[in-house]
């Protein structure tokens, strides 16, 4: 029999670099399992009606990052959906141990190549490369939230191949 109720199924929240792909592969992965997606990037824009950098350039990151948490925690606490978190989003303590408790937490890591190689497609959009060698700046944040995304109980590599074969090895790690 097809389960209907599912507002007691966890969400899933991918977390991970900019440029891994968690907004492309969320939407993907939201589809496959019938789940509503959502990008956190997105929903703070749309908060703000402004874009993210324009927020940054504003007001500033630490504006941000509080309206980060504050849409992170409204979402967790909500029904079943496919969260795509913002690069930074995990590194809120709070934030952390939310999704730790009441999501399941996917790390969705690339190597540093391809990191590149997808952020440079939408230039400009993200305010921490901006001005920088992004080569060197996802280097630095890498080595420095590695070892927090670690702490996801699902860690995926996406390699340079196409969004849907992430999907499936998101999918046999979940069981599904
Ligand atoms: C950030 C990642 C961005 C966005 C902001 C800051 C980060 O999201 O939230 O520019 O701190 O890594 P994406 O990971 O979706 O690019």
């Amino acid at each position: 029999m097809e389960r209907t109720d599912r507002k007691h199924e966890r969400s899933i929240a991918l977390i991970g670099l900019m440029g891994a792909g968690k907004s492309t592969v969320g939407r993907r992965l939201a589809r496959r399992i019938g789940l509503p997606f959502v990008d956190t990037d997105r929903e703070i824009e749309a908060a703000a009606g402004l874009g993210v950098a324009e927020i940054f350039e504003r007001y500033g990151e630490a504006h941000f990052r509080e309206g980060e948490r504050r849409v992170l925690a409204r979402l967790i606490e909500g029904p079943p959906r496919v969260i795509a978190t913002g690069g930074g989003a995990f590194m809120n303590e709070q934030t952390r141990a939310l999704i730790l408790e009441k999501a399941t937490a996917i790390w969705l890591d690339a190597d540093i190549e391809t990191l590149v190689e997808r952020v440079g497609r939408r230039s400009g959009s993200r305010p921490l490369l901006n001005g920088t060698d992004p080569r060197e700046k996802l280097r630095t944040l890498a080595e420095a939230r590695n070892p927090i995304y670690a702490l996801a109980p699902i860690h995926i590599h996406s390699k340079p191949l196409p969004h849907d074969s992430t999907v499936d090895q998101i999918m046999k790690a979940l069981g599904r």
